[in-house]
């Protein structure tokens, strides 16, 4: 037989998943309604407003996809890419990787620049590498969780809306924790997470796209539909949006007025999304970012009092994940499974170039509480004692705690 499910109550340090807002947790229990029943169509559109504010956007097109975030991507991508299309991806970490992999697999002739990992691009070298390839998209991620780094959006935003250039953002690890300003930064279409500064189950992947996104989709829906001159591509094929799960075009009129029927709604899921996203709103944007800056200031503050190294460039540190160097001599995995084991912690190792050289410790959404930065920095600070590090001990609960006190804190 098996038992009843009594998992640990855990700190969840990670970039991804975090620990999930008890609200949201109780909206997952609310009875199921049928998805053309006006109360759920209702619950649907109140999403698709609160997602709007959350990007900040006057977007019409805001709501989620069924699915990981990566389905968010595959959704955008494979919706806007035809066979043969040029999409350029600067590539600073894993996620760079994933947009190219998936972009490749709906047939796009992809071009990459790529710097070191721990660092971003100069938004001056994305525009000359545009210049020279003319893509007809640039997908770029904002929030690097591999490294911890964020790339500056606005100027590449502008470039490509001066060259008539598609610009995807996967933003899945900084929407709800930082900004993204999807109108004033120039951004076609943006994929969110719901797993990270959210504090909602993955399972759905928030998506926001515009009207020139738009136009694109029902172009290729009228070839589908055969509604295009018999002839008059010889590739009509081709240009037809393969996936039918992820074809934006069929999800618009789903979550439109005309509700025609697609997938069946994951509707405990979208319960999940609505509370994280009344969550988010009742904060306020503004408040929000700040409270995440104020305890990736109070866990740097400690870590680096404990005499741990940040990696990365600072000027480009993402304020949602702090990557933090392996101190020479000691396991990372051995420190990590005693956070686990002995307090119930999980902070992330890394992936790649970094591949045991750096921890990855999120400070995303419910999970960015003071009791949580102090839980880590005091258990962290054990471990190494425990094998051996040389560090600064004593140091880094007070050092966050400082912050803590400060009067601009308050
Ligand atoms: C920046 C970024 N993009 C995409 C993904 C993929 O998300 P998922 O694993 O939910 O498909 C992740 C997951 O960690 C991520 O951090």
């Amino acid at each position: 037989m098996y038992k009843e499910l009594d998992t640990s109550v855990c700190t969840l340090m990670s970039p991804g998943p975090v620990e999930v807002e008890p609200r949201v947790l109780r909206a997952m229990c609310t009875p199921i309604l049928g998805q053309f029943d006006p109360e759920f169509t209702e619950i649907m559109n109140e999403t698709m407003a609160m997602l709007r504010a959350v990007f900040q956007t006057k977007n019409q097109w805001a709501f989620p996809i069924d699915g990981t975030s990566r389905a968010g991507i595959e959704a955008v991508l494979g919706s806007i890419i035809e066979a043969g299309d040029r999409v350029l991806v600067p590539i600073y970490g894993r996620f760079g990787q994933l947009l190219t992999e998936i972009a490749e697999r709906y047939g796009a002739d992809v071009v990459n620049i790529e710097t070191e990992w721990g660092q971003v691009f100069d938004p001056q070298v994305v525009i000359q590498e545009m210049q020279r390839v003319k893509p007809k998209i640039v997908a770029i991620v904002h929030g690097e969780t591999s490294t911890g780094c964020m790339q500056p959006l606005k100027e590449i935003g502008e470039a490509c809306r001066a060259m008539d250039i598609l610009f995807v953002v996967d933003a899945v690890a900084t929407l709800g924790g930082t900004a993204v300003k999807v109108d004033e930064w120039k951004i076609d279409a943006a994929i969110g997470g719901t797993q990270k500064c959210l504090s909602v189950p993955s399972g759905m992947a928030p998506i926001t796209f515009n009207s020139r996104v738009e136009a694109l989709l029902l172009a290729r829906k009228r070839i589908e539909r055969g509604l295009v001159e018999p002839g008059k591509y010889k590739d009509n094929q081709n240009r037809m949006i393969r996936s039918n799960y992820f074809d934006l075009s069929q999800l618009m009129d789903y979550w439109s007025a005309a509700r025609l029927n697609h997938h069946t709604e994951a509707t405990s899921m979208l319960y999940a999304l609505r509370e994280g996203l009344r969550i988010v709103l009742e904060e306020g944007l503004e408040q929000r970012f700040r409270r995440h800056a104020l305890h990736e200031e109070a866990l740097t503050q400690g870590l680096q009092a404990m005499g741990l190294k940040l990696y990365g460039n600072s000027e480009c540190k993402l304020p949602v994940v702090t990557s933090v160097s392996i101190p020479e001599g000691i396991e990372g995995e051995a420190i990590r499974s005693m956070l686990l084991k002995d307090f119930q912690i999980e902070i992330a190792s890394s992936f790649g170039p970094l591949k045991g050289k750096i921890w990855r410790i999120g400070t995303m959404g419910y999970s960015c509480r003071k009791k949580n930065i102090l839980h880590v920095l005091g258990a962290l600070e054990a471990a190494l004692i425990r094998y051996g590090a040389k560090i600064h001990i004593g140091r880094a609960v007070q050092a966050a705690l400082d912050v803590y006190h400060s009067p601009e804190s308050n």
